[in-house]
């Protein structure tokens, strides 16, 4: 167990070693069973995050405020639209002054190349721990709530299990590839053999899959990318099945929403949940696109794990804080 990790920048999971990761596992379980109990602590009391959305949220920033008043502390949610930001106020001004205030500062900001440059030109200048809520490359968070999901149906020891990452059909706007990254770089390292599937203009970043064959390597697991849906469902433990956007191989709007209209039978539905394992969960971030990602009988049926895996976002996040702040 590794203890030290007050003023830790959450950025990506790929910072934290195993054993730091574990130590957060071990408390999010504990703050779990006392919340379970309405036992709630002071342990960040008199202590304040500030949360800075250029995205929409409803489970991130719901889940981020809950957990600093159930901790005793308290959070203050910004709209960049509402700071100096919108007149140009730049990353390394706003950590400077902000972390004089705060005692951590969590960010999200998706837009293609640009949200991980801020979060990181942020860390650079901050006095207290960035957090991450999502940017272009990593959503950390939302991924440790699926692995403590994963060890709450399958145990501690995840080594062997299968994951199938699959992309979905949704149409409409190119989602962020910051999902299907984040899970396959942390889902490696605790020993799950990783199959990716997505058609082939859906490439997640090289060197995103680079530290993943890295990860999987030094694990001693698997790592594969297939372009059929059905070879990630087959004989999975667990599966993803989500939507991005082809951002990799373009960031034109109109000939990305093009591409995503190529694939409208990639559903994660019955007969493709049938390949998995009989004990096999569903998992999904949500939102999710009825009708398009997933069927009804998918989503709500009984392999999915989907609102179980929402809620471990505020113990995760409860754990994070708690010990980086
Ligand atoms: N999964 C997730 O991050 O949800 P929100 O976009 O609602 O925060």
């Amino acid at each position: 167990m590794q203890t030290k990790l007050k003023g830790k920048h959450f950025i990506t999971t790929q910072d934290w070693t195993v054993q730091e990761i574990n130590t957060l596992f071990e408390l999010a379980k504990q703050l779990k069973i006392e919340t379970a109990k309405g036992q709630f602590n002071d342990d960040l009391k008199g202590k304040s995050l500030g949360m800075i959305f250029f995205d929409p949220s409803t489970r991130t920033r719901t889940s981020f405020e809950a957990a600093m008043t159930q901790l005793g502390g308290h959070s203050i949610f910004f709209a960049p639209q509402t700071m100096q930001i919108s007149h140009g106020e730049g990353a390394k001004d706003t950590a400077k002054v902000l972390s004089g205030y705060l005692q951590a500062i969590a960010m999200r900001h998706c837009n293609y190349n640009e949200g991980n440059q801020y979060l990181e030109e942020m860390r650079k200048h901050s006095k207290v721990p960035i957090v991450n809520m999502q940017c272009d490359v990593y959503h950390p968070a939302q991924i440790l709530a699926d692995y403590l999901t994963i060890r709450e149906h399958f145990g501690e020891n995840t080594r062997g299990l299968k994951i199938g990452v699959s992309w979905t059909y949704a149409p409409n706007y190119m989602r962020p590839v910051s999902v299907p990254q984040s899970l396959i770089l942390l889902m490696s390292r605790f020993g799950m053999d990783v199959t990716l599937a997505h058609p082939p203009e859906f490439k997640l970043m090289p060197d995103i899959l680079e530290q993943t064959k890295k990860n999987a390597d030094e694990a001693g697991v698997k790592f594969e990318i297939v372009n059929e849906m059905e070879e990630a469902f087959k004989d999975a433990d667990v599966v993803v099945p989500k939507s991005w956007g082809p951002l990799v191989h373009t960031q034109n709007e109109k000939e990305g929403i093009a591409l995503i209209d190529k694939y409208p039978d990639w559903i994660a539905n019955e007969k493709r949940m049938e390949l998995t394992k009989k004990h096999s969960i569903y998992m999904h971030p949500l939102p999710a696109d009825r009708d398009k990602e997933v069927t009804p009988g998918v989503i709500d049926g009984p392999h999915s794990v989907v609102y179980q895996e929402a809620e471990n976002r505020l113990h995760v996040q409860k754990a994070l804080l708690s010990l980086i702040m």
